[in-house]
């Protein structure tokens, strides 16, 4: 196994807002190397070995605090939250009170509004250097959502090359809470071009149609001759430009599909030919968002390349865009004494070639 080539990221010692920022490194028994930053409890880099042994890096990201706020795309590697992806309009109910929350993306809340978890420095705990803890206590009110909202994030490096995220949180007041995590993923290493050659599997039926505003319709659709349907393995590259009405409107996937996979099963798999790198994803949640970096336009990432169009995949694990406003979605309010929990597992693996 050669030893990994480029500077590991390393300007993350300053400060955002009056904290101090920091990078955090585990390393586990099979060399893989994981860092993260509390600025966003946020995923930096994974370095996995390819199929040679060689270290990739499979996460898309920058070098230092600066470079992820001069980005033009803010949410690489972060937690988001207090409630991921879209709530139409910025406005939802509990019990009969309408709160509105900044509406940052057309007239969309998207990933928690302007100020969501991406953008706070978290408190940290790091033990028996494979276990991140990370702490962030939200206001009440904070971009227009309701109740003090505790949260923990922890990350664990695994020595069987998994990263494993588990959420958790509580509030003071009936709220809404929608956690996942942003990575985008080139399993050809972070910077080398497009991942349109991964193939990818989504053990789904069923994923769920967007209006023009991206907001979901309600509707679930069957996958089955559809460009969504990767019950079998096949490359982005396939379907991606297909003149479906669906991938027109997000140019591209950017679509939550149903997960029915016990957390014990992957619902979602990507596989790079050209490294051999597999990443495998397992979840609690009750939905899989496949997002295939259609807006990444041209920030230069750690290792001075550019993240073009395509050029990274998320697989983010949530509840249903827009639950909030959508009776049938399982539900995303949290009451007082309620503790709401869950889990994503992303595992890495090495396929033969010809597998
Ligand atoms: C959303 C995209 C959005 C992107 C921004 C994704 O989670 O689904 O629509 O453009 O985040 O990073």
């Amino acid at each position: 196994m050669t030893t990994y080539k480029l500077p590991l990221p390393k300007d993350f010692e300053g400060k955002y807002k009056n904290k101090n920022t920091h990078l955090i490194t585990l390393t586990n028994r099979a060399g893989m190397q994981i860092a993260l930053t509390d600025f966003g409890a946020r995923l930096v880099s994974a370095l996995v070995p390819d199929r040679n042994g060689d270290l990739i890096d499979v996460v898309l990201g920058f070098d230092s605090i600066q470079g992820y706020l001069n980005a033009k795309e803010h949410y690489h590697g972060a937690t988001i939250g207090r409630f991921c992806n879209r709530i139409a309009n910025g406005k939802f109910s509990i019990d009969g009170n309408e709160y509105s929350l900044p509406q940052n993306n057309g007239s969309n809340c998207l990933h928690g509004g302007n100020e969501g978890f991406h953008n706070k420095v978290w408190d940290r705990q790091v033990s028996f250097n494979k276990l991140v803890d990370f702490y962030y206590v939200s206001p009440d009110g904070e971009e227009g959502f309701p109740g003090e909202l505790k949260t923990t994030v922890s990350y664990e490096l695994t020595n069987f090359n998994e990263i494993i995220i588990k959420f958790r949180a509580t509030s003071n007041a009936p709220t809404v809470v929608n956690f996942t995590n942003h990575a985008y993923f080139n399993l050809n290493g972070e910077g080398n071009g497009d991942v349109l050659n991964h193939e990818v599997t989504i053990l789904s039926n069923e994923f769920l149609p967007l209006n023009e505003d991206q907001i979901p319709t309600g509707e679930i659709f069957l996958v089955e001759g559809t460009a969504f349907d990767f019950r079998q393995p096949k490359t982005l590259a396939e379907d991606i430009n297909s003149q479906e009405e669906q991938i027109k409107i997000a140019q591209g996937y950017d679509h939550s599909y149903v997960n029915n996979q016990p957390i014990s099963e992957p619902i979602a798999t990507a596989y790079s030919k050209e490294s051999g790198i597999e990443l495998q994803v397992f979840t609690t949640e009750p939905g899989i968002h496949l997002y295939t970096g259609n807006f990444l336009s041209d920030d230069v990432g750690k290792s001075g390349k550019k993240y073009l169009r395509f050029g990274g995949l998320c697989f983010e694990a949530q509840h249903f865009p827009d639950s909030p406003n959508q009776d049938i979605f399982p539900s995303v309010r949290l009451n007082p004494g309620e503790v709401f929990e869950s889990e994503i597992k992303f595992k890495f693996n090495i396929r033969k070639p010809g597998n």
